[in-house]
C-alpha cells in the first residue's frame, strides 16, 4: 500500500463507522497558551474534553500535522538516529466525545489492523495501564490477543498532552519487528513492549477521563472520551514492510533529492544521518512556516530558526556551503500538498523564507565554526572539557549559533557547554540592548526588542518619501503581538516593515503618514507610520482584504492629500517660529511641537504671557510671509555649515554630521527632517487660536491651518451674523448693544431685589398678627418666610422688633438646600427675663440639622434640612418658654 492509500483507508474505515472526517488544525494551536506547537491530534478538541466546547459530531477522525520539538513531547535529539522519531509527523486519530469508550475503541483498532490491514496477529502486542483491569479484560474479550502479549505498564500508559490539560490511562499497540533484526533480544525472557526497539509502538488509545490542573492534581472530567493517535509514518513503514520510516514512500523521494542536490549518495547507516535529519527538518520547516511561524529570535520563531540552522549544519557535513535546503520545499509540497492544502498557495513564500534564512546563516557559519574549532583546541591544550558561557554566547550573538547547536557540536567533540554562563551573558546583553534602544525614544505598541531584531536582520528602511508618494517595495517583516508572524488576514491589525517606503514616520513633531499598501493578494490601510529607531519605519496597518505574507511584493502609496495638509502645518510652524522671534525676541527657542493636518501646536521658551496685541502682530507677520509666497529650499549640508547659516535647531534632537536644512525666504532657516510645501503661498492662511503656559518659562501657541483655519473663520463669521440677527443690530454695533444689555440686566436685578424686600416688609403686619403670646405681653413671632434670603430676614426681624415693645422674633427662609434662621429678642427681655437670641437659635437650628449663634439681641444660623423648617418654627414658642427666667 502506498502511504496515500494507508491514510485514506484509515479515514475511510472510521468514516464508515460513523466518524466525521475533519481537517487538520494549524501547527500553531489556536488560543492555547499552554502549547507552543500542536503536538497531538487531540489538541484541537481540548475544549470538548474539558466540557467547555461542543462539536456537531460525537465521533471524529483525521490526520493531524504535529510537531514534537518542545515542552513535554520533544523528539528533536532522536531525529536521524531513530528510524521512527520525527520533529514533524502526521498523527492519524479517531475520537469519541462522550460517545463510545474502551470497548469500541479496542474493537475498532483490532479490526482495522488485523482484518483490514492484515498485520499478522502474532506480531501484535498491547500494553495497558498498570491498574486498568478493564482494558486488559476487553483486549482478551474483543480480540485474539493472548494474555501473554498484553503487558501492564505504569507511566508509559498514562498519556498527558502537557503539564496541564486532558489526560488519562492509555493502551498502546506494538508490532514485533522480529527477533532476526534484533538478535540480542533472543535470550531475553522478558522481551516485549518498552524493553527494546524490536517492539515498535504505532498506536496509542487514550481513555481521557481527567484534567490535570495547574496545581498538578487530577480532576475527573464531566464525561469520558476516546483519543487515539497513530504515528502515520510508522504505520506506513510497518505496512510497507520496511524497518525505518525513512524507507517509506514518504521519505525516499526526499532523500533522493537531497542526494542529488548535495552530490552525496544516501546510505541507511551513519553516513546517511545528515540526509535523514535534513529530510525530517524540511518537512517541519515547510509546514511550520506555511502555518505562519517566521524564523526569529523569540518563541516559536526561534524554535524554527534553530531547526533550520541545525539542517544547515548537517548540510555542511555534506560539503554544502551555500543555501540548498529551500529547494526541497517543492518536493515536500508535492508529497503532502494534496493532504494539507493550506501549504499550496504558500509554496513560494516558504521557499523564499527558508532561502533568506539559509543565506544569512551561511554568511557567518564558516567563521563561527572556525572560532569553535579554535576554542576546542584551546580547551584541549588547557585540559578543559567545558566551553565557557561567554564563548557560547559569542557564537550565538555574532555567528548565529543557537545554544543547542553549539551543544551538539561540542558533544561530537567530547566537550560540554556552560549553559548557565550562556544564559548570564544573554541576560546581560538583553539589558544593554534594552537600555540603548530606550534611550533612542523607544517604540510604541510592540515590544521594542522585536524591532531591534528586525533592524539587525534586515537593516534600515530606505525612505524615499521626500520625493515619491508611491513606490514598489517588498515586505520584510510582519509583527503582531510583539512577534514576527508569517501572515495576516483581512481584519487583522499588523505592523508592517518594508525594505523601502514613501511613508513619513512620526518624528520632529510631524505626525506619520497614512495611506495604502497593496499586494497582488491583499490590501492594507496604513493608519499611522512610526519610527522606533532613526532608520526603521513601521507601518501600523489594518488588513482590509486578502492575506499578506513577508516577502510579498507590494505597492506602497501615501495619502497625498493628508501629507499635503501636514506639510502646510509644518511650514506654518517654521513661519510661526520666525514670527515669535521677530515679535518677542530671539530668546525664543523651540521646546516641542505637534504638526498635523489642519492644526499645529508650538511650544517655546518665553518668560511671560504673550499679549493679545503681540499675538495679532505675529499672526500678521506669518500671513504676510504667506502672501509673499517665498520659495522653500531644502538642502543637506554639514552641521558646521548649517550653524554658519544660522540654522535654528531644536535642542531636544541629536544631529548627525550631515543635516537637512529647510529655508523659507531669508528669514527662516531650520534643521528639519519634515516635509514642507514648495512655497509659502500654499499655506493660504494661518489663524492663531490660543496662547497658554505649559511649564515655567515655556509657552504654547496653537494655530489652525489650511482648510481648517478657513472653516473656523467661516463658522465664527456666521456666529456673529446670527448674534447680530438676534439682537437686530448691525455687526458694528454688537459690542455696544451687548454692553447695554448687560447693564440693563444688572439694573433689573437690583430692582427685583428691592421689590422683593419691600414685599417682605409688607408682610410685617401679617407676621405680627400671627404672633403667639406665650404669656401676657410676651408675643413670639415665628414664621417661615418665602421669597427672601438671610439679609431679607434680618431686615424683617429688625423691623418687627422695632414695632413690638417687647417680644421675640424667630424667622426662617429656605433657598435651595439651605435654611437661614434669624432670631431677635427685644432688649427688655434680655435684661429682665434672661432671654438670649444666641441660645434660642442654637436650639432652633439643631431641629433643622444645623447650627447658629450670636448676640443676646440678634443671632443667626443655618440648617441643612429644609424639610424640618416647619417643625423648627412650630417649636420656637416652646423653646422661648423654656428659656424664660422669672
Ligand atoms: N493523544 C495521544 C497521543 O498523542 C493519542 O499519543
Amino acid at each position: 500500500m502506498t502511504s496515500d492509500e494507508i491514510r485514506s483507508s484509515f479515514l475511510e474505515y472510521f468514516r464508515k463507522n460513523g466518524h466525521t472526517i475533519v481537517p487538520s488544525a494549524s501547527l500553531i494551536p489556536a488560543g492555547d497558551p499552554t502549547l507552543l506547537f500542536t503536538n497531538a491530534g487531540m489538541n484541537q478538541f481540548k475544549d470538548v474534553f474539558l466540557g467547555i466546547g461542543q462539536r456537531e459530531y460525537t465521533r471524529a477522525v483525521d490526520t493531524q500535522k504535529c510537531l514534537r520539538v518542545s515542552g513535554k513531547h520533544n523528539d528533536l535529539e532522536e531525529v536521524g538516529y531513530s528510524p521512527s522519531h520525527h520533529t514533524f509527523f502526521e498523527m492519524l486519530g479517531n475520537w469519541s466525545f462522550g460517545d463510545y469508550y474502551k470497548q469500541e475503541a479496542i474493537a475498532f483498532a483490532w479490526e482495522l489492523v488485523s482484518e483490514l490491514w492484515k498485520i499478522p496477529k502474532e506480531r501484535i502486542w498491547a500494553t495497558v495501564y498498570l491498574e486498568d483491569d478493564e482494558a486488559e479484560k476487553l483486549w482478551l474479550q474483543e480480540t485474539d490477543l493472548p494474555l501473554s502479549r498484553i503487558r501492564r505498564c505504569d507511566k508509559d500508559n498514562f498519556w498527558e498532552m502537557g503539564e496541564t490539560g486532558p489526560c488519562g490511562p492509555c493502551s498502546e499497540l506494538f508490532v514485533d519487528m522480529g527477533v532476526e533484526a534484533f538478535p540480542e533480544t533472543a535470550d531475553d525472557p522478558d522481551a516485549g513492549p518498552n524493553t527494546s526497539d524490536r517492539f515498535r509502538e504505532f498506536w496509542n488509545l487514550v481513555f481521557i477521563q481527567y484534567n490535570r490542573n495547574e496545581s498538578g492534581a487530577l480532576e475527573p472530567l464531566p464525561a469520558t472520551h476516546v483519543d487515539t493517535g497513530m504515528g502515520f509514518e510508522r504505520i506506513a513503514s510497518i505496512l510497507q514492510g520496511v524497518d525505518s520510516n525513512y524507507k517509506t514512500d514518504l521519505f525516499t523521494p526526499l532523500l533522493e533529492t537531497i542526494a542529488n542536490l548535495t552530490d552525496a549518495a544516501y546510505f541507511d547507516d551513519d553516513r546517511g544521518l545528515p540526509h535523514r535529519v535534513i529530510a525530517d527538518h524540511i518537512r517541519c520547516l515547510t509546514f511550520a512556516i506555511g502555518d505562519g511561524v517566521m524564523p526569529s529570535n523569540e518563541g516559536r520563531g526561534y524554535v524554527i530558526r534553530r531547526i533550520l540552522r541545525r539542517a544547515v549544519l548537517y548540510g555542511k557535513k555534506l560539503e554544502m556551503n551555500e543555501a540548498f535546503i529551500y529547494r526541497l520545499v517543492d518536493n515536500v509540497v508535492e508529497l503532502l500538498g494534496a493532504v494539507f492544502t493550506d501549504v499550496l498557495p504558500r509554496r513560494e513564500f516558504i521557499t523564499r523564507t527558508i532561502q533568506g534564512e539559509e543565506n544569512r546563516f551561511h554568511q557567518t557559519i564558516e567563521r563561527g565554526l572556525e572560532r569553535l574549532d579554535e576554542s576546542f583546541d584551546t580547551l584541549t591544550a588547557e585540559r578543559h572539557t567545558q566551553l565557557d558561557g561567554k564563548r557560547a554566547f559569542e557564537l550565538y550573538d555574532t555567528f548565529g549559533f543557537p545554544l543547542d547547536l553549539t551543544q551538539m557540536l561540542a558533544r561530537e567533540r567530547g566537550f560540554t557547554v556552560d549553559d548557565a554562563g550562556f544564559e548570564e551573558s544573554m541576560a546581560e546583553q538583553r539589558e544593554r540592548g534594552r537600555a540603548a534602544w530606550e534611550s533612542k525614544g523607544g517604540a510604541k505598541d510592540a515590544d521594542i526588542s522585536v524591532y531591534a531584531e528586525v533592524l539587525k536582520e534586515h537593516g534600515e528602511t530606505e525612505f524615499v518619501g521626500y520625493t515619491e508618494n508611491s513606490i514598489d517595495a517588498e515586505i520584510v517583516a510582519l509583527i503582531a503581538d510583539s512577534e514576527s508572524v508569517g501572515s495576516a488576514q483581512a481584519g487583522d491589525e499588523v505592523f508592517v516593515l518594508l525594505n523601502r517606503t514613501p511613508f513619513y514616520g512620526e518624528s520632529g513633531g510631524q505626525v506619520g503618514d497614512v495611506g495604502i499598501i497593496e499586494s497582488r493578494d491583499a490590501k492594507l490601510c496604513v493608519e499611522d507610520t512610526r519610527k522606533p529607531s532613526a532608520d526603521l519605519f513601521v507601518h501600523k496597518c489594518k488588513v482590509l482584504e486578502g492575506e499578506i505574507t513577508p516577502y510579498a511584493a507590494v505597492h506602497a502609496k501615501i495619502d497625498a492629500e493628508h501629507r499635503g495638509a501636514v506639510a502646510v502645518s509644518h511650514t506654518a510652524t517654521h513661519l510661526l517660529h520666525s514670527g515669535l522671534r521677530q515679535v518677542l525676541g530671539t530668546h525664543v527657542g523651540q521646546a516641542g511641537s505637534l504638526v498635523e493636518s489642519g492644526r499645529l501646536r508650538f511650544d517655546f521658551s518665553h518668560y511671560e504671557a504673550v499679549s493679545v496685541e503681540q499675538l495679532r502682530e505675529i499672526e500678521v507677520y506669518v500671513n504676510e510671509k504667506i502672501r509673499d509666497n517665498d520659495a522653500l529650499s531644502i538642502s543637506e549640508m554639514s552641521l558646521d555649515d548649517a550653524k554658519a547659516k544660522g540654522a535654528l535647531a531644536f535642542f531636544g534632537d541629536k544631529y548627525g554630521d550631515i543635516v537637512r536644512v529647510v529655508q523659507a525666504g531669508d528669514y527662516s532657516v531650520e534643521l528639519c527632517g519634515g516635509t514642507h510645501v514648495k512655497a509659502t503661498g500654499e499655506l493660504g492662511f494661518v489663524k492663531l487660536m490660543s496662547e497658554s503656559s505649559i511649564a515655567a518659562g515655556v509657552r504654547r501657541v496653537e494655530a489652525l491651518t489650511g482648510q481648517t483655519a478657513m472653516t473656523t473663520i467661516q463658522e465664527d463669521a456666521s456666529l456673529i451674523s446670527d448674534v447680530a440677527g438676534l439682537l437686530k443690530a448691525p455687526k458694528t454695533d454688537l459690542r455696544e448693544r451687548i454692553e447695554r444689555l448687560l447693564q440693563e440686566q444688572r439694573e433689573l436685578e437690583q430692582q427685583l431685589q428691592q421689590f422683593k424686600s419691600q414685599q417682605a416688609l409688607g408682610n410685617v403686619d401679617a407676621l405680627i398678627k400671627s404672633a403667639t403670646p406665650i404669656e401676657e405681653g410676651l408675643p413670639v413671632v415665628a414664621s417661615h418666610v418665602a421669597g427672601t434670603d438671610r439679609d431679607g430676614l434680618r431686615r424683617l426681624v429688625d423691623e418687627i422688633k422695632n414695632r413690638l415693645d417687647s417680644g421675640v422674633v424667630a424667622l426662617a427662609a429656605v433657598s435651595g438646600n439651605e435654611v437661614a434662621f434669624v432670631v431677635g429678642v427685644t432688649s427688655d427681655l434680655v435684661r429682665d427675663r434672661g432671654l438670649h437670641a444666641g441660645k434660642i437659635i442654637s436650639e432652633l437650628t439643631r431641629l433643622a440639622d444645623g447650627r447658629g449663634g450670636g448676640r443676646p439681641e440678634l443671632a443667626q444660623g443655618g440648617g441643612k434640612n429644609p424639610n424640618k423648617v416647619e417643625a423648627a418654627i412650630d417649636a420656637a414658642g416652646e423653646i422661648v418658654k423654656n428659656q424664660l427666667q422669672t
